[in-house]
C-alpha cells in the first residue's frame, strides 16, 4: 500500500473538503484563506515576487482572501500594508493572481479604508485621518514610521465629501480587475471606515449619514452599489463583524443594524456574507451579543465564517450547518498546506508572532509543507 493510500484511508470525513460554487467559480473545498495582514510591501504599498510566492504557496485553499487593502493614500493606517489605487499596485498584484492562478487558485482582493484607525503621519501631508464623526479610538495605536503612537482625534467628513469615499471604493474595484483577482471583499469589519460609519460608537452625524440604522447602514449600501457596477454582484463579496470590540468600536444594538443590513444586501445577490464571529481575534460569543445564525438563515448568498476556527470547530460547523465556508487566518501563515494537512488530520505548526507583520521571507514564506518543501 503506498503512502497516498495511507493517507486516503485515514483522511476525515467532510464536505468541508468537497468542491463548492461561488458565484462562477467550482472552489476545489469550503476552506478560505483569511485576509491576514502582514506588512511587506515596500513604502509606496507596492507588492511582488515575495507576495506571489506566498500566496501561490497557499493557493490550495478553496479560497484566498488577500491581506486589507488601501484603496486610497487616505485609506491607509498600518506602514508596509499595499494598495489598490496606483499602476505600480496594480502591476505588481499582477505577479499574484497569475502565481494563484497557475496553481488552480481563486484569490479575492479586500478593499479596505481604515478611516480613524490611522495617523497623520501615515497621511498625504500630514492631515488628520477622517471617520464619520470626531471619536478617537480609546487605547489604540497606529504603526507609524516613527513607531507606535496613539490614534488622533479624526477630522469628521463633510457630506459633499462622500462621494469621493464612494469613488475610492470604485477606483480601487477597477484596479483590483486590472490586477487579474477573482472578485473583491469590502471591508465592513473591524472597526475601520465602514464599520466606523454602522456603529453609533462612532458615527454621531446628523446628515443623512448618521443617526438611524437605515442612515448609519446608507454608506455601505452605497459602496455596495457602487463596486457590483465594476463587479458581477456574484463576485462581491463583504466582511461585517457585528460583535466585535476591535480598535474600539461598538454598537448599543447590534442585532436590529445587522438584520437590516442583510436585508438590504440580500437584493445584490452577493457572493458571500463573511462574518467575524464575535471579538476579532477573541470571545466567540462575547456577552451582549445576539446569535448571528440569524444573519446566515436572513442572508441569501453564502454564508462564511471566522475566527478561532480549528479542525474541529470547522467540522463541526458543517456537520451541524453553521456555515457555507470556513475561514482560517494564523492556521495559513505557518501551515501553506492548511488544507492537506486539516484532511488527513496531520498536525499544525505554529506561526512566529514575531514575523506577523515584519520583516521579509522569514517567517512568510519559509514555513514547509508535510512534504518538506517550502
Ligand atoms: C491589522 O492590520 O491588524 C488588521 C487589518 C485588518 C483587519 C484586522 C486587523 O480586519
Amino acid at each position: 500500500m503506498s503512502l497516498n493510500t495511507v493517507a486516503n484511508d485515514n483522511a476525515v470525513k467532510s464536505d468541508l473538503f468537497d468542491p463548492v460554487k461561488l458565484g462562477p467559480f467550482t472552489l476545489t473545498n469550503r476552506i478560505v484563506m483569511a485576509p491576514l495582514t502582514r506588512s511587506r510591501a515596500d513604502d509606496e504599498g507596492v507588492t511582488g515576487d515575495l507576495q506571489a510566492t506566498y500566496y501561490a504557496q497557499r493557493a490550495s485553499a478553496g479560497l484566498i482572501i488577500s491581506e486589507a487593502t488601501n484603496i486610497s493614500p487616505q485609506g491607509k493606517g498600518y506602514i508596509r500594508t499595499p494598495g489598490i489605487w496606483s499602476p505600480q499596485q496594480v502591476e505588481g498584484w499582477k505577479k499574484t493572481t497569475a502565481a494563484v492562478h497557475a496553481k488552480g487558485g481563486r484569490i479575492f482582493l479586500q478593499l479596505w479604508h481604515v478611516g480613524r484607525v490611522s495617523h497623520s503621519d501615515l497621511q498625504p501631508g500630514g492631515v488628520l485621518p477622517v471617520a464619520p464623526s470626531a471619536v478617537r479610538a480609546e487605547g489604540v495605536q497606529a504603526y507609524t514610521q516613527h513607531g507606535f503612537k496613539p490614534l488622533e482625534t479624526p477630522r469628521a467628513l463633510d457630506l459633499d465629501e462622500i462621494p469621493g469615499i464612494v469613488a475610492q471604493y470604485v477606483h480601487g474595484a477597477k484596479c483590483a480587475k486590472d490586477a487579474g483577482f477573482d472578485g473583491v471583499e469590502i471591508h465592513a469589519a473591524n472597526g475601520y471606515l465602514l464599520q466606523q460609519f454602522l456603529s453609533d460608537k462612532t458615527n454621531r452625524r446628523t446628515d443623512r449619514y448618521g443617526g438611524s440604522i437605515e442612515n448609519r447602514t446608507r454608506l455601505v449600501i452605497e459602496v455596495v452599489e457602487a463596486v457590483t457596477r465594476e463587479w458581477s454582484a456574484d463576485q462581491v463579496g463583504i466582511r461585517i463583524s457585528p460583535l466585535t470590540k476591535f480598535s474600539d468600536i461598538g454598537d448599543s444594538n447590534p442585532e436590529p443594524l445587522y438584520v437590516s443590513l442583510i436585508d438590504q444586501l440580500n437584493p445584490f445577490g452577493l457572493a458571500y456574507v463573511h462574518v467575524v464571529e464575535g471579538d476579532t481575534g477573541g470571545e466567540r460569543h462575547p456577552a451582549g451579543g445576539f446569535d448571528l445564525q440569524k444573519l446566515r438563515r436572513a442572508f441569501n448568498g453564502l454564508y462564511m465564517a471566522n475566527n478561532g476556527f480549528d479542525q474541529q470547530l470547522a467540522l463541526d460547523a458543517r456537520a451541524n450547518g453553521l456555515a457555507d465556508l470556513i475561514c482560517f487566518g494564523r492556521p495559513f501563515i505557518s501551515n501553506p498546506d492548511l488544507v492537506e494537512r486539516l484532511r488527513s488530520g496531520a498536525a499544525l505548526s505554529e506561526a512566529d508572532q514575531a514575523t506577523f507583520y515584519a520583516g521579509d521571507e522569514h517567517g512568510y514564506t519559509d514555513y514547509p509543507t508535510l512534504s518538506g518543501a517550502a
